[in-house]
């Protein structure tokens, strides 16, 4: 089976934020990443801008070649962004102030109004709609609404404690979500080393995003190398 990557380019525009310099320009990573073989370029556009820009989505969304997946907090903000640049798909994470990264999964099931309102728009303004939750079957059956058709697992937990207990958990929400007829993406602190055993054990897991740890391995090897060898953990697990 051919699993998708996305390649998540925020850690590239975390970078230029650092010196609020012109550089490295993360469109310039994407389409990197798109030559290496990446079938989908991600960013998470936050509230509080701290790398990727209004510009640098406006961009992407001008020049990626494969598929822009654009992460966003369910804020009235960030709908009026997503009906304006209209990116080919938008996955919904919960946002909290102050945070290092996303803390876990959106709380579907605890509001669903709110999703489904926000999917809804979405839908309407030809864009699709991916919902980022907790391998939690409950999470899972909430995000069988309107206007969404897949879902990402968040790997957080996996990645962090890894082992048996963990996998299971995935392969589980996986094989429900595929049986609500979801697609299944996974991501989110993934690595060379954590990622080969997850994708041998979760066949229905079609995409997967990661970002820090590729442009992490990118500082040392260049990115389209660092892009290529996570591309051959995706084809080599079969
Ligand atoms: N998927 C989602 C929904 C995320 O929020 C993130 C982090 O922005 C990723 C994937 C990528 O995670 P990482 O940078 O740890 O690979």
């Amino acid at each position: 089976m051919t699993r998708r990557l996305g390649f998540n380019v925020d850690h590239v525009a975390t970078l230029r934020q650092a010196r609020r310099a012109c550089y490295p320009d993360p469109l310039a990573a994407a389409l990197i990443a798109e030559l290496a073989g990446a079938a989908q370029i991600t960013c998470h556009v936050r509230g509080d801008r701290r790398h990727v820009q209004d510009r640098d989505l406006e961009r992407l969304r001008d020049s990626v070649q494969t598929l822009l997946n654009v992460e966003m907090a369910p804020t009235s903000e960030m709908r009026q962004i997503a009906v304006r640049v209209r990116p080919h798909r938008v996955t919904l994470v919960p946002e909290r102030e102050g945070e290092v990264t996303t803390e876990g999964g959106l709380d579907v099931a605890g509001q669903r109004a709110v999703v489904a309102d926000f999917a809804a728009a979405l839908r309407e303004a030809g864009v699709r709609v991916s919902l980022f939750v907790d391998p939690v079957p409950g999470q899972v059956e909430a995000c069988r609404m309107e206007g969404v058709d897949m879902l990402e697992l968040n790997t957080d937990r996996y990645a962090v404690q890894g082992g048996p207990a963990e996998i299971r958990r995935l392969v589980e929400a996986a094989r429900l979500a595929a049986s609500l007829g979801l697609e299944v993406a996974a991501g989110h602190g993934l690595n060379h080393h954590n990622l080969p055993d997850l994708v041998a054990a979760v066949p229905s897991v079609v995409e997967y995003n990661i970002g820090h740890s590729i442009v992490a391995r990118a500082v040392f090897v260049g990115l389209e190398r660092a892009v290529r060898d996570i591309l051959a953990i995706l084809e080599q697990a079969g």
